[in-house]
């Protein structure tokens, strides 16, 4: 069965529990399965009329030990998972009279209205499970630019074996993507509010990462990591790509086209997994806000970071996609070596060239654009206007991409644009776009967020130079050392 591995190389493989139970790799590389399970065209054609679930379970069952997870488990814990989910399809399709091949797949349907949900609660209950067996706890640390907080929080919430803390970049993050996290009663889980975050959340990934790179504190705090780091996210997020893709094709076998609005680049390495294990996607579309450190890369082969723009697409305002090195990983023959040389040169100088031969299959059926605040919001009054339909930020972003590259890509080919969070989260942006002094549209407004505003709030404060002390003392205490 397959084991886990580090993209420096520097550990011996793992089983999939200690992959997801470590989260980070001791070397601090991230892992990486040793092989890449296939999908043959026969298995693809028996699972196209699978429901979400089934399919998952399928998908998975090429990535988990058997001994580790017995079948008979994972699909309970598959069905536990997505039990929150509001909408009876899990993931619907939408699409447009005037643009048959032209869809939106809503993946905000889970219990915090964002894309984060769909692998959230398989990896917080895989956790749950396997420490149970071992008797043990774990505390996580987490930093997020809005969504993976709520996430994270909401799935962790009255786990006896863990305790959740995500940091996030105060001031930063919508209201309503706050008391998603602070109005949680339960005592596993501790909110902190991080001052003086100029680079936002990757202020916030620098410090867990620190964090993570002190294996012996690592191991006195119990911590590991819900963040794209751990591999199961990406795992599960694969599944959505296929289950996409069944949905949008005319014949299986047939191309489809993603566009995806993208940050830390978990959700599109876990696309290019999906194709790399045999899934027919033609072309993905890397969509970036002013935030172009992936589109910089995908056009010119220069992997550099940039200083940090707040946009109305916050929750991809990130100027280190750390999942990069993953997709490196697996785009490059010459292995963990090489990926380590990079690193290396990115951390010391902030920016790395990739050589002709890794950008040459780096760039390979992948297309990248920045939006601007400007069209995201053009885009989000248009569609409202037309279809009475209501994107939200990053959701636009995707869409506006597509519109502005589908044409480049092939005309007749289906194009599915990945809508990642309820609009309802982001009330000052419908606004903004709508034009709107005051009301929302109904499909603005979301009954659980509404009942949160009436909810007391907890939570810590902290100014980012003090985190890393603040958050271990915390922890300390939580566990009376
Ligand atoms: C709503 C939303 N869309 C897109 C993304 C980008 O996903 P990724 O970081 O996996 O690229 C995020 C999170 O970062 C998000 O919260």
């Amino acid at each position: 069965m397959i084991k886990y591995t580090s993209t420096r190389g520097g550990i011996s493989p793992v089983g999939f529990d200690e992959a997801v139970l470590q989260g980070l790799a001791d070397d601090g590389g991230l892992f990486v399965p040793e092989i890449i399970p296939t999908i043959s065209a026969k298995q693809l054609q028996q699972w196209s009329t699978l429901n979400y679930t089934s399919l998952a379970y399928e998908i998975l069952s090429l990535f988990v030990d058997p001994q580790i997870i017995p079948s008979e488990e994972l699909k309970p814990l598959l069905r536990e998972s997505f039990s929150g989910f509001e909408h009876p399809a899990l993931m619907p399709f939408i699409s447009f009279d005037d643009n048959p091949h032209f869809y939106i797949m809503e993946l905000f349907h889970g219990p915090t209205l964002s894309f984060k949900d769909i692998a959230m609660g398989f990896l917080v209950r895989t956790m749950d499970y396997l420490l149970k067996k071992r008797n043990q706890h774990l505390n996580l640390i987490l930093a997020t630019t809005g969504d993976t907080g709520p996430a994270a929080a909401n799935a962790s919430a009255g786990q006896k074996t863990l305790d959740c803390w995500p940091l996030f970049p105060a001031g930063m993050i919508s209201c309503e993507q706050e008391q998603q996290m602070t109005t949680l009663k339960e005592k596993n889980i501790h909110p902190i509010a991080v001052n003086h975050c100029f680079d936002g959340g990757d202020d916030l990934d620098i410090v867990v990462a620190r964090m993570f790179s002190d294996t012996k504190r690592k191991k006195e705090l119990k911590l590991s990591s819900v963040n794209s780091i751990n591999w199961c996210r990406v795992m599960v997020q694969t599944v959505h790509y296929v289950y996409g893709y069944f949905r949008a094709c005319k014949h299986v076998g047939d191309p489809v086209v993603f566009s995806v609005p993208s940050g830390a680049f978990g959700n599109l390495c876990a696309g290019d997994l999906a194709r790399k294990m045999g899934v027919p996607i033609s072309t993905f579309i890397c969509a970036n806000n002013e935030n172009r450190t992936l589109h910089t890369t995908f056009s010119t082969g220069l992997f550099k970071k940039r200083d940090l723009i707040e946009t109305v697409s916050s929750a991809i305002d990130i100027v280190v996609p750390y999942n990069f090195w993953r997709f490196l990983f697996f785009n490059t023959n010459s292995g963990s070596a090489k990926i380590s040389t990079m690193m290396k040169t990115f951390q010391d100088k902030g920016e790395v060239q990739l050589d002709p031969e890794t950008y040459k299959s780096v760039r390979n059926g992948f297309k990248s654009i920045a939006i601007s605040d400007e069209a995201t919001l053009l885009t989000i009054k248009e569609t409202f206007e037309k279809y009475n339909y209501l994107l939200d930020p990053h959701g636009a972003v995707a869409v506006t991409a597509a519109k502005l590259l589908h044409q480049d890509v092939v005309n007749d080919v289906p194009v599915v644009c990945l809508a990642t969070a309820h609009p309802a989260k982001f009330p000052t942006i419908t606004r903004k776009a709508l034009g709107s002094q005051n009301e929302l549209p109904p499909q603005g407004v979301h009954h659980t967020l509404e009942s949160a505003k009436s909810l007391p709030e907890k939570k810590l404060t902290c100014d980012l130079e003090n985190l890393e002390l603040f958050l271990s003392t915390q922890i300390k205490e939580s566990l009376n050392l």
